[in-house]
């Protein structure tokens, strides 16, 4: 009986029997011929499978749970490009509503006439204050006839990595604070002794990504203000709150760090952090439209309109915007003031704990951002096995701690974090202690074998 020609055909074959997936997939030169949608999807889901899992990721700032609407959300918004403003009216009117709602949370002192931007992430954000206060800088000491080639920047050397990038692209002097035992932040003192004319602003951080702690943005304020009555210097503020700006504003509301101190012109934050939007958005925003100089804003008209741009990227993804409004409406301030004091909750217990178990000396116990960071008490290591050791034992059972060393002024001191974030809870704290315990007891009981080789610096990003 002759077969049906379908019974040929690799069409009915299930995915894993297909000559598709019989041989390893091309890796580095595009195929020449096309496969079916499926066999491609399914090639790539699993190799994806290696990256673990994300929820296990205790490095990393940015949401890793999201509630089932945002993902109806994020399909429904996938073709939105964020700079097509006239084409996507809606998704430009959430952009400028998130803007107010944001400017507001940050009191700014009129949040109807806010002035503000969505970006891709806090990157960008920071690149763009960074300019506006070197632009506002450069045009006042054109103003008054001085030399405008020299522009410094003051910052802890703890900033992360983008205002590294912010003072080489732009060229701008890097003045940098160095760490000191015990102290893992800058302060007004230290800030001070490198300010100078040509000081275009202090990068405050609200939440040092190297150890969660804010930085004390009301103090180096008032020693600003001090130091402007003795010399006429006036020099502005930017608060980096990648993650702070989304979490003072709830459990910490008392906190002076915003535009309620006049020295603070500029704030950032990641959307895709503790703002609880999906990858891919943060914020900026200026004092008021002063602060903000004109020349940086482009006024397109190719898509339509006439359309104002301050931002690095041109396209760029909208559905991130459209899901952080979504939590604003979802959540509100009361449903966000839960979130972040449950991850509060539950970072202060991991760090009681954590310090409990005796070699470590906890840094910041989570009581800022719900991070926290500890050290091994008595030098680097436990019966020679360092930090970087028990990551990589941690990972073996799923989690992801990263270590890494301080930067100048304590580079020889290593230290782990946690991230609590959203979807982190008690119960998989108390995972994660059980994994932690049985970690530190056998290192405790085993000294480190020579055998075991170098000393293995695990990779880690600052995000
Ligand atoms: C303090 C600080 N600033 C800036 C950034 C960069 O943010 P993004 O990853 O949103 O670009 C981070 C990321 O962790 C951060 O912690």
């Amino acid at each position: 009986m002759p077969l049906h020609k379908a019974e040929h055909s690799d069409h009915f074959d299930d995915v894993f029997a297909s000559n598709d997936l019989d041989v390893t997939a091309p890796k580095l030169r595009v195929p020449e011929h096309q496969m079916e949608a499926k066999h491609a999807y399914q090639i790539i889901s699993d190799e994806l499978m290696l990256d673990g899992n994300s929820r296990l990721n205790m490095a990393t700032f940015c949401g890793t749970w999201m509630e089932d609407e945002v993902r109806r959300l994020m399909n429904e918004t996938f073709d939105k490009n964020m700079v097509d403003r006239d084409e996507y009216p809606q998704t430009a009117e959430i952009e400028r509503r998130c803007v107010h709602m944001i400017a507001d949370l940050w009191n700014a002192p009129d949040a109807d006439q806010a002035v503000g931007t969505s970006t891709v992430g806090s990157s960008e954000a920071c690149q763009l204050a960074g300019m506006a206060m070197k632009w506002r800088w450069r045009n006042a000491r054109k103003a008054a006839g001085k030399n405008a080639e020299k522009p410094n920047i003051i910052m802890g050397v703890n900033v992360q990595v983008c205002w590294h990038k912010f003072a080489r692209y732009w060229d701008v002097e890097e003045r940098l604070v160095p760490m000191a035992e015990g102290r893992y932040i800058i302060n007004a003192e230290e800030v001070l002794k490198l300010v100078d004319e040509n000081t275009i602003g202090v990068v405050a951080i609200l939440g040092s990504t190297f150890t969660g702690q804010y930085e004390p943005v009301k103090e180096i304020a008032d020693a600003l203000d001090k130091h402007q009555a003795e010399t006429g210097l006036d020099i502005p503020i930017h608060v980096d709150g990648a993650s702070g700006a989304m979490v003072a504003p709830f459990i910490q509301p008392e906190l002076e760090w915003d535009f309620r101190l006049d020295r603070v012109v500029s704030i950032n934050t990641s959307g895709h952090k503790y703002g609880l939007a999906p990858l891919g958005v943060g914020w900026a925003a200026w004092r008021s439209a002063e602060y903000l100089p004109d020349d940086l804003i482009f006024n397109v008209n190719y898509l339509g309109g006439d359309m104002p741009d301050f931002a690095i990227n041109f396209s760029r993804p909208g559905g991130q915007v459209c899901c952080q409004y979504y939590n604003f409406l979802r959540l509100g301030k009361q449903g966000y003031a839960k979130i972040q004091q449950a991850c509060q909750n539950v970072a202060l217990y991991l760090s009681r704990e954590i310090g409990a178990l005796g070699p470590f000396e906890i840094i910041h116990d989570g009581s800022d951002i719900p991070v926290l960071s500890w050290r091994v008490k008595d030098g680097n290591t436990i019966n020679g096995h360092s930090l970087f050791d028990l990551s990589e034992r941690m990972r073996n059972r799923g989690w992801q701690v990263p270590s890494y060393t301080l930067p100048r002024g304590l580079q020889d001191t290593a230290v782990q974090r946690i991230v609590v974030r959203h979807g982190f809870s008690r119960d998989l704290a108390r995972a994660l202690l059980v994994d932690l315990r049985e970690c530190v007891e056998l290192m405790e009981k085993h000294a480190r074998h020579p055998s075991m080789g170098e000393e293995k610096k695990q990779g880690f990003t600052h995000l």
